[in-house]
């Protein structure tokens, strides 16, 4: 089994790194990919960058080059809804572009146009052993639903009121819809596992770097657990 690992920034996959015995890198579209072993799993570490083109590109690259058996991507990520709050963790069943927008062309908001489905969804024994590994979570909650992805950073209440209303979403972020985009043309399995680093209101960008931090630790110690019982 190899695990590939993909967090969007450095500081997402710097305790993890820590944990890691590092066998060798290799460099590619402008990433570090790291090579080596956490309680003896084979795994491939890698910081795709901000936003969706970043995140497809190398997780094709994690397909194409490096033979992953399955992809988890992990991170922070904006809450939505009133009982989420910063630390708790959102494991995606399913994810979403939320600005894909061909609704000229009668698509529902969110669908790739000619595509055979609305969401990605993630598969169901990694959810599983996601939602297993924060077994012993004791401060925070955690919940399981569809996180939504764009190039956009989330800090308007009446936005995420509306991806609350249109997608039913749990959390916004940046990566993970791509991710689950194209590990589900290569039918690859993946699960998508974020803390709560804001609730992506007018405060979002204070809170997001205040809580950045705790969001991070609980992310990394749910992914530890989780490459356990993989
Ligand atoms: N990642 C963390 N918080 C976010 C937000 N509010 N919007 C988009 N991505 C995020």
């Amino acid at each position: 089994m190899n695990i590939g690992i993909v967090g969007a920034m450095d500081e997402e996959l710097e305790l993890l790194l820590k944990k890691m015995e590092l066998e060798k890198t290799e460099h590619k579209a402008g990433m570090i990919f790291n090579f080596g072993k956490i309680s003896n799993k084979n795994v491939v570490i890698v910081r795709c960058g901000i936003g969706k083109v970043n995140a497809a590109i190398c997780t094709q690259i994690l397909v194409d080059d490096f033979n992953v058996d399955c992809i988890i991507n992990v991170g922070v990520a904006g809450g939505i809804g009133k009982n989420i709050y910063p630390g708790d963790i959102v494991i995606a069943d399913n994810l979403v572009e939320h600005d894909m927008d061909t609704t000229a062309f009668g698509d529902k908001r969110g669908q790739v146009p000619r595509m055979d489905t609305f969401d990605f969804k993630c598969n169901e024994t990694l959810v599983k052993k996601a939602k297993e590994a924060c077994g012993n979570f004791k401060d925070h909650s955690v919940f399981i639903g569809r996180i939504v992805s764009g190039d956009q950073f989330i800090a308007d209440i009446d936005k995420i009121r509306w991806l609350d209303k249109e997608f039913g979403a749990m959390a916004c972020e940046m990566e993970g819809g791509s991710i689950a985009h194209t590990a589900y043309l290569n039918k690859i399995p993946f699960v998508v596992i974020r803390s709560i680093s804001d609730n992506a209101n007018n405060g979002a960008s204070m809170d997001y770097e205040k809580f950045k931090p705790i969001a991070i630790k609980n992310s990394t110690d749910i992914l530890e657990n989780m490459i356990n019982l993989i």
